[in-house]
């Protein structure tokens, strides 16, 4: 039987584009939505190659007024059989939180937070069509402590990482499964977007390459987990900091992050 579709927010690159293949090497239609149309024919080509041609682009700027109804609009005018949602389309904005201007930190909270939500909400009644349905929502290693020079963001990723579960909670038994991934850090655009290049020596140390951690992500949702942090090291560090005083990894971290920064 075909599979449904799988609608991919910021699938033009990075972990978006490695979740929408992911998906259509299992089957699933692809939906992939961003705002670079050359990115997104690429993400779609590849994803066509491997699902026989079940994958098309919708060009949106999330953070747009009215830009999330009109998405919703667009797939129920082709009534597009959604049975997966993978929230992923976010930013981070990096420096001490006054130096940065509000519009920005606006703006990064409506795309990681409001926009998850309201698609999420708009989209529900389709997911429920479905006898399975899956959400996956795209948190981080960031969203579990506090710590200085990316406070909005790490904030806007414990919204995620909660209203997450609670969400799963709600659901179950409904026949949707919702789980949340909190990659450390991944070899994507991100930091250059973040304007953190001075993290990149870190980043290389540490980081994945986007396809194993979509690949997690995927599993541990088909699986029915309710959260997976992909990667051995990062799991033992989750395991590790939540062991300790969390005023001592606020600080550790925050130090090593305000030294990038050069304060
Ligand atoms: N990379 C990491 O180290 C890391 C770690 C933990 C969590 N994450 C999370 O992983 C997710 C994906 O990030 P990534 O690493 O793949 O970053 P990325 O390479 O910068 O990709 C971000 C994606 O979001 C899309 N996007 C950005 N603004 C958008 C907007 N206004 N409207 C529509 N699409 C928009 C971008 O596409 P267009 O520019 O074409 O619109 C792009 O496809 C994010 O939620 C991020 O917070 C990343």
């Amino acid at each position: 039987m075909e599979k449904g579709y799988a609608l991919v927010t910021g699938a033009s690159q990075g972990l978006g584009r490695a979740f929408a293949i992911g998906l259509a090497e299992r089957g699933f239609g692809i939906v992939a939505v961003a705002r670079t149309t050359a990115k997104l024919a690429e993400t779609v080509a590849e994803c066509g190659k491997l699902n026989g041609a079940r994958a098309t682009a919708i060009e949106a700027d999330l953070v747009a007024p009215d830009a999330v109804e009109k998405l919703v609009q667009q797939i129920e005018a082709t009534d597009l059989p959604i049975t997966v949602l993978v929230n992923n389309a976010g930013e981070a904005i990096w420096g001490r939180f006054a130096d940065k201007p509000l519009d920005d930190h606006l703006r990064m909270m409506r795309l990681n937070m409001s926009v998850p939500i309201e698609l999420t909400h708009r989209l529900l009644p389709r997911l429920r069509k479905a006898p399975k349905a899956y959400v996956l929502n795209v948190g981080s290693m960031a969203g579990y402590n506090a710590f200085a020079t990316l406070g909005t963001y790490s904030g806007s990723k414990s919204f995620i990482v909660r209203w997450s579960r609670s969400l799963r909670m709600e659901l179950s038994g409904t026949g949707i499964q919702v789980c949340c991934v909190c990659p450390g850090s991944v070899t994507t655009g991100f930091t250059e977007r973040a304007g953190m290049q001075v993290m990149d020596d870190l980043a290389k140390r540490f980081g994945h390459p986007p396809k194993p951690v979509a690949e997690a992500a995927l599993n541990a949702l088909f699986a029915g987990k309710a959260e997976v942090v992909p990667g051995f090291f990062n799991k033992v560090t989750v395991l590790v900091l939540g062991l300790l005083p969390e005023a001592i990894v606020e600080r550790v971290a925050s130090s090593i992050y305000l030294k990038k920064l050069g304060g």
